[in-house]
């Protein structure tokens, strides 16, 4: 038998995917994958509900629908003063993750090389690969996942297509600053390259930190292509409601990917996205302060029982250090233990690199309702202070 292509071979099932099966197994509480619990709201279920029964149900526009991508340009004006035009700027995809395959897959040619910034997100380098691209990486580290930027500078040269960026970041909790986007903005003038800003936590952003594309920094508006999901902003990761906003020459070669690979995405869907992304501050509001609330809620269970705790500034993840509890093993079989031993579940960062190095950390979702951080705390007790709890 032939075999299947060896890039998308070589990499096993995601950790996401592996932990949320122990998990099920074990009867575990699921603190591993990144999914909201109890926050869907339900103007938007709603909406789909009517869309669904009215329809229509046939192919929309492979752009998206209008109503849509008027929503998007409008949410970028009001959130980040872009002006996008909706019909040139804007395309719907199915969720954050078929944005990002489609920028690589369009804009990638075999041989151009690529920066990226670890710990990543895992679609990232197996599409790139798959497209060819020749990956350049560049490490943050903990605790302070300082940006070091000689090492970015050094990964860039004269071959570099592409930078890829997450922020807020998944799983550092870091918020890249406007000093680090100008530094990211120079290189990419230097060397002529676009960058694919995955903001797919742009609104899980905490303390009264306010999220900065890159697109909206000084000349970018032609090099960034910025992603967004519907399933963070609303809550819905089953939806898989997408968008990417880039300029018209940009957008081109992504748009082709898109057709074919997917070509459209559900208009129900899309019409119940188009009127949440109207939702006044209120909602955008609630959304954060609600998630600080329980990342603190989180943050503090898990000081109690011994854990050193990261900072997170954005997204759904604390980062806390195994060690800190008395294990000295590495971060894959202190999840794996925990999962099984305690009844909790969460995912080791060292996942999220590619090489070794970073073994001492376990990532946590805070994004689940109270009762569930609440018995996750009460099991890690009983475990780790079996005296006490
Ligand atoms: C950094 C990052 N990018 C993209 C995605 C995927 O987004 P979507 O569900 O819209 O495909 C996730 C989901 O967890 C993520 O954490």
């Amino acid at each position: 038998m032939k075999a299947g292509n060896s890039v998308l071979t070589s990499y096993g099932t995601t950790i996401f995917e592996v932990m949320s099966r122990l998990a099920a197994e074990h009867g575990a509480v699921n603190l591993g994958q990144g999914f909201p619990e109890g926050l869907e709201p339900p103007a938007l279920l709603a909406a789909a509900a009517r869309a669904v029964a009215e329809g229509p149900h046939q192919y929309p526009s492979m752009m998206g629908i209008p109503a849509l991508r008027r929503a998007v340009a409008d949410h970028a004006r009001r959130f980040y003063g872009l002006e996008i035009d909706p019909m040139r700027e804007v395309m719907v995809t199915s969720g954050a993750t078929e944005a990002l395959a489609d920028c690589l897959f369009g804009l990638i040619e075999p041989g151009d090389e690529v920066v990226l910034i670890e710990p990543l997100y895992d679609s990232y380098l197996p599409i790139v690969r798959r497209a060819g691209g020749v990956p350049k990486l560049v490490r943050l580290e903990p605790p302070n996942w300082e940006l070091p930027r000689d090492a970015l500078a050094a990964a860039f040269g004269p071959r570099t297509k592409l930078l890829v960026m997450n922020t807020p970041m998944n799983p550092t909790g870091k918020v890249f600053g406007v000093d680090e986007l100008d530094f990211i903005a120079d290189l990419l003038v230097r060397h002529d390259a676009y960058a694919v800003c995955d903001e797919v936590y742009e609104h899980l952003i905490y303390d009264g930190k306010r999220h900065v594309p890159l697109i909206a920094r000084p000349r970018m508006r032609e090099r960034a292509l910025r992603i967004g999901s519907a399933g963070k902003t609303f809550s819905l990761t089953s939806w898989k409601i997408g968008y990417v906003t880039a300029a018209p020459e940009l957008l081109l070669p992504v748009a082709k990917a898109h057709q074919y690979i997917t070509f459209t995405t559900p208009t129900s869907l899309q019409q119940a996205v188009a009127e949440g992304l109207g939702s006044g501050d209120g909602y955008y509001r609630g959304l954060a302060d609600g998630l600080a609330a329980r990342r603190d809620r989180l943050a503090a269970g898990l000081r109690g029982i011994g854990f050193d705790v990261l900072p997170c500034a954005g997204s759904y993840f604390l980062i806390a250090d195994i060690r800190s509890v008395g294990f000295n093993g590495d971060d894959a079989e202190f999840c794996r233990r925990l999962t099984v031993e305690a009844g909790v579940a969460a995912v080791p960062v060292s996942a999220f690199y590619k090489d070794e190095g970073v073994r001492h950390f376990a990532r946590f979702c805070f994004a689940k309702k109270d009762e569930a951080i609440d018995e996750a705390i009460r099991r890690m007790a009983k475990h780790f202070k079996p005296g006490r709890a």
